[in-house]
């Protein structure tokens, strides 16, 4: 079956197996008041429960635009189609009268040292993330959802991606390659382990948060361009001391196996791993930083080239945490000055709030919050 479950006390794409395509885009909301916003949450909740279903595309009449872009053919197939819906710091402005329901920790990304942020690749008050097996499945969700919501929502920025299709179960689980040519996702949580994903990801009654936000997670979205051409004249030893693990098996350095566990408390001086490295940074394996975990959900893009010239390609690094603070603020923070920096420039994002998920067909997106 292609099918994602749409209803659940979370939504799909988030702990979801992440499939070849995706894409994120972030709307402007237009509409002007509660009841508006309630109309778009309905709307959005019924073409995606449509969307990630399929069936059938509605039929058109010829003096009227066709009702489905044609794109699929006459019947959409859901292809493992997930649409994740999250809410930016900007939709709890005065305009909905939500000020006092915005979930503790979202803000609005702000620049880090590193950072050259684009203002029109930036925040927004809500984005979509797409994922499924084929491109063409991803741009006919998105273009269902601006087709039904013109005086609701306006695109933007969109940026998408792609991975190497996950192997077949049963086949030893690689990690697939980022645009550096390392396994990426290697030491990430693992998703199917729900009691871990309740600690990590998902946001609980408790811990200081609205009440309505529990099931829900905080998105952080980079568009991180990596200079590829640098990169590939770098020598490998270079690139592996960076990083920290082996480019080919994709083992910390000095282990043997991919998933062996770099052992950072034998090796304070970083004879081994160098204490700079992007794995030792971003997760020192300490008891502290335990609370710091989150979970990645990248994909690669490539998107033509700069007007410098130079290939335009990176990752769009997306993760959840259940607290956006001690979560991937508090990673990038230890990364700030990493060796990689000389070879990557995020230049977009946001952070955003994944909604609690839609129990059932009397349920809509957002309800809890409005
Ligand atoms: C691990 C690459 C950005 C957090 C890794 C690994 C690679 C990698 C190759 C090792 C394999 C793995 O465990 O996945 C990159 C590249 C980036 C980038 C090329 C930018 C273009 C980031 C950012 C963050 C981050 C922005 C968060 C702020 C992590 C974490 C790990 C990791 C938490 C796992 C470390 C561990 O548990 O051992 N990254 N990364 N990375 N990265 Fe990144």
């Amino acid at each position: 079956d292609d099918r994602q479950p749409f209803h659940g006390i979370h939504q799909a794409g988030i702990t979801s197996s992440r499939p070849p395509a995706g894409l994120v885009v972030a709307f402007d909301v237009l509409a002007k008041n509660r009841s508006d916003l309630q109309r778009l949450m309905h709307t959005l909740t019924d073409r995606i429960a449509f969307l990630t279903e399929g069936g059938a595309a509605p039929v058109g009449e010829l003096d009227f635009p066709p009702p489905d872009s044609g794109l699929l053919g006459p019947v959409v197939s859901p292809d493992n189609l997930t649409m994740t819906v999250a809410v930016g710091a900007s939709l709890f402005d005065d305009r909905f009268g939500l000020a006092g329901v915005k979930p503790t920790r979202l803000a609005t990304m702000h620049q880090f040292p590193n950072d050259a942020l684009e203002v029109d690749r930036c925040h927004g008050d809500l984005l979509l993330q797409i994922c499924s097996n084929t491109a063409e499945t991803n741009i006919h969700a998105l273009r269902d959802v601006v087709k039904h919501t013109p005086d609701l929502l306006m695109v933007r920025w969109q940026q998408d991606g792609f991975v190497p299709a996950p192997r077949e179960p049963g086949e030893r689980k690689e990690a697939p390659r980022n645009m550096l040519g390392f396994k990426d996702g290697t030491a990430n949580p693992d998703s199917s382990d729900a009691a871990l994903m309740d600690r990590i990801v998902w946001v609980r009654q408790d811990a200081g948060e609205q009440p309505w936000a529990a099931g829900g997670t905080y998105q952080v979205v980079r568009i991180i361009r990596n200079f590829v051409e640098r990169w590939d004249r770098t020598r490998l030893v270079e690139q592996q001391t960076i990083i920290g693990r082996d480019k080919y098996s994709g083992a910390p350095l000095t282990m043997k196996a991919e998933r062996d566990v770099p052992k950072y408390a034998d090796d304070p001086k970083g004879n081994n791993i160098p204490l700079n490295a992007h794995i030792r940074l971003a997760n020192p394996r300490t008891a502290a930083t335990d609370a710091n975990l989150i979970l990645r959900r990248p994909f690669n893009f490539s998107r033509g080239v700069t007007k410098a010239g130079q290939l335009d390609m990176g990752l769009l690094f997306i993760c959840f945490q259940a607290d956006l603070d001690a979560g991937f603020i508090a990673v990038q923070n230890r990364l700030n000055g990493e060796p990689l920096e000389e070879y990557i420039k995020p230049v977009g994002g946001g952070y955003f709030f994944a909604l609690p998920g839609v129990p059932d067909q009397h349920s809509y997106l957002g309800q809890s919050m409005l």
